[in-house]
Parts: structure tokens; sequence; C-alpha cells
């Protein structure tokens, strides 16, 4: 079979590795993948949201099947554009990825289905936010409505900054039109856990659980990034509280998409809240997290391809979706200075993956033969053990071994989650 994969990050990389294991897939091509992504797929330059390129690409290449694993293609309608012309997606269609597209959407649709999320008020008129600010509790949380880079949450803890939050989203334009609607929610507390979902709008079958560490320096200080390492699974996320996710969350979130006409078929993602008072969404997104897939595929056990497939045409029920019992930790190596500015094109030396271990390449390039830095997120350095204290210890001696002289990377990666396993 040839494959296709829309995207270029260290995500991409983890499905394509897993999708190699297959072996029925003959060639996967990446679009536009990178420097590292090219020792296992056949990068090919054309940009993720060019979805006419892609479609005429992938016409060409007489693709059995796709992957659209980015959000900007998916809520531009990669997988619609696809399909029109015969080609089965792993991936929502555009009116489903909008659970992703639009805070407005989402948060409307939790409240119309009960589905247990933060209070919250839309606001479309920078005036009418500020006054609503006057006696709203701080802290609050200022959301654009539109995808922004992951970029568009702004929690305030002062009523001043949240008026700056506001002006800035809605008057200034900092997130550009993401910004004409916002969204001003409730401050929730409590862990968080990412669950990552496979569904084909009829079932939903839940993959390992996982904890994402956003910020960029040590104990959760630094500015908010894509994300600088993950463990699966997550500590918080015990068996009591999956039952009551699947039950209060997640398949109400199927039915609530399918009453909208809205089926929603791929990999759902659920940001989850542990408060006090249950699990709450803070957000869905409407594909693989980033760096949350670098440590859930490589302790999936089933076969990836198979069960998009099941995903795609809807036979899900059909197939087994299982996850080993181990434990995994991804540390993200980024360029010294993100999510601010830096410099690309140091040289990286990777050691070679084994067993546990894989080095998934985020933002590389080739030249000359030399692969080079060429992004804020470099590498995702993953090891695989029995449990998690393992994991860690693995993840970081492989990271040693990596030459990378202008990157940086935490140095506590899954700590809370020892610390919660310890409890
Ligand atoms: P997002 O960009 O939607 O992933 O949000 C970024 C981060 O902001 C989340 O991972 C949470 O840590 C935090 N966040 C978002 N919404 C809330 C909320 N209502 N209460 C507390 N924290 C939140
Ligand atoms: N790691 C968070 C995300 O992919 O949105």
């Amino acid at each position: 079979m040839k494959i296709l994969v829309v995207g270029g990050g260290g995500r991409e990389h983890a499905i394509i590795k897993k999708l190699k294991e297959n072996e029925k897939v003959e060639q996967i091509f990446a679009l536009p993948g990178n420097g590292g992504i090219a020792a296992d797929a056949t990068c090919v330059a054309i940009g993720a949201k060019d979805i006419p390129a892609i479609v005429e690409f992938a016409k060409r290449e007489q693709i059995d099947f796709a992957v659209v694993a980015p959000d900007d293609p998916l809520v531009l309608g990669a997988v619609d554009a696809l399909n029109a012309e015969g080609i089965p997606c792993f991936g929502p269609r555009a009116n489903a990825a909008i659970i992703e597209g639009s805070k407005v959407f989402s948060k409307n649709l939790m409240k119309k289905y009960g589905i247990p999320t933060a209070r919250y008020e839309v606001f479309t008129e920078a005036e009418k936010a500020i006054s609503y600010l006057e006696d709203a509790p701080i802290p609050t949380v200022i959301k654009a409505d539109g995808l922004a880079l992951g970029k568009g949450v702004i929690i305030a803890s002062t009523r001043e900054e949240a008026v700056a939050a506001v002006r800035s989203m809605m008057e200034d334009k900092q997130f550009g039109e993401s910004g004409s609607r916002i969204v001003i929610e409730e401050f929730l507390t409590g862990p968080e856990v990412s669950v990552l979902a496979f569904t084909d709008g009829k079932v939903i079958r839940p993959m390992v659980s996982s904890m994402d560490h956003k910020r960029a320096l040590d104990h959760d200080e630094g500015l908010n990034t894509g994300g600088m390492g993950t463990v699966a699974p997550n500590p918080y996320y015990t068996e009591e509280v999956a039952q009551v996710c699947m039950e209060k969350i997640f398949l109400p979130t199927v039915a609530a998409m399918n009453a909208e006409g809205r089926t929603f078929s791929g990999c759902l993602y659920f940001g989850l809240m542990i408060t006090p008072d249950g699990p709450k969404v803070i957000e869905y997104n409407c594909r693989f997290g980033d760096p949350e897939t670098q440590v859930v595929l490589p302790l999936m056990e089933s076969d990836l391809l198979t069960v998009m497939m099941a995903c795609a045409n809807g036979t899900l029920a059909d197939v087994e979706v299982k996850f080993s019992t181990g434990s995994a930790c991804c540390v993200i190596m980024a360029s010294k200075g993100y999510p601010g500015k830096y410099e690309s094109g140091c040289p990286l030396e990777l050691p070679a993956d084994d067993a546990d271990g894989f080095i998934y390449v985020a933002g590389a390039k080739r030249e000359d033969g030399k692969l080079l830095s060429a992004g804020g997120r470099v590498l995702g350095v993953t090891a695989v053990a029995d449990d998690l204290g393992k994991a860690i210890q693995k993840a970081y001696e492989r990271v040693e071994r990596v030459g990378f002289a202008n990157g940086y990377f935490r140095s506590d990666i899954g700590a809370r989650a020892m610390l919660a396993l310890q409890k």
C-alpha cells in the first residue's frame, strides 16, 4: 500500500514509524516531512496547508490511504478534498474538525449536551467583555475562538491582565481573526490529563492516557510551549476517573457530534482537568497531540494502520485496540530560546533506535548528508520500560547521548507523575 501522511513534526514521525510496522505498507510519503523523517519516509516539499497540491499529489501517486495529522489542514477541509477524489483518510472532515477550530463551537456543544466543562461567556465586542470582567471571578481564562498556534489562551491573575488580554485579542488582533470572538471562562484547578481516542463516529476507543509538560522550564516555570515532554500512562487517570470520563465525556461527545450532523471520525483528543468536582474538558483537539503521540504510539500493541482504516470505514467495533501495560517517557530537546527566538542549523548526532527507545525528529533539515536543527522543538527522545521510573531514566540516558550543542531540555519530565505514584 502507498500511504500519505500530511505534516512534518515529531508527532508525524511517530505515526510514520508505527505505520511502517504493517508489512502491507510499501511506501510512505510525508508532506512535507522533515530531514529526520526522511530516514523513514519519502518527504515531498508540499506544505501541510496546501490542500490543492496535496490532493493533486495523492491522485498522481495513487495513494491508497492518507493520514492528515495537523489541525490546520483538518480545519481547512483536507479530508473532505481527499475523500472527494476517492482517497480514504484518517481524520475528521472540516465540519467535525470545528470541535478544535472554534472554541465557541466546542463550548456551546458541551453546554447543550451537558458535558462537564468550565462555565463561560462568549463575546464579540471588547467593551462588553471588559464590563463583564468588572465583577468576574479572578483568576480568569481568556481564549481566542479560532486556532492560534496553541497560544490563544491567557490565564489572567489580575483584572488588569484580563482587560489587557481582551484588548490584545479583540482590538490589536494579536491572533488575527481568531480573536474576533473570545470565550471568557472559569479558572479550574486540578491535574491535567490528555486522552487521545480513536473513533469512527460510532464507537470510541481511548488510548493510554498521558501527561504533557507545557511550560518551557523545570518546575513548570517559563513560557507556554507546544509541549516539552510527556509521560504515559498518566497516574491521575485512575480506573475510576476513566469510567467517569467514558460515561460523562467521551460517549456524550461522540453522540453530540452525531446529533449535530457532524460525525467525527479520526483521533479525538480530550484535554481534561481532574477537578475537585470530577473530570472536566479543558479543550478538544481534532487530532493526535504533540508530544503525546510520541509516548502513546510506542505503547500501542495493535496495528495502527488497521485501526486507522477501521476509523475511516466505520468498522472500529470489529478491530482490537490494545496497549501494553508498560510506561513511556518523551523528553523534547528544543533550540535554545524556544518558544521565543532561536537559531537553526545546529548539527545533530543521534544514537540509533533500539527495542525500547526511539528518537522522533520534530524539526530538522538535511544538508550535504548532515542532519541540522530546523525549528523550535527539534527532537523527541522517547523510551519505554516496564514502569515509569525506568522509562524516565532510560529517556534521559538517551538524551545524554544526543549531540545537539544548541539544544535545551527540561530535566523534570515525569517528576510530578512519579510523585503522584508514590502517594
Ligand atoms: P490550551 O491552549 O487550550 O491547551 O490551554 C493551555 C493551558 O491553559 C491548558 O493546558 C491549561 O493548563 C490552561 N487552561 C485552559 N483553560 C483553563 C481553565 N478553564 N482553567 C484553568 N486552566 C486552564
Ligand atoms: N500537546 C498539546 C497539543 O498537541 O495540543
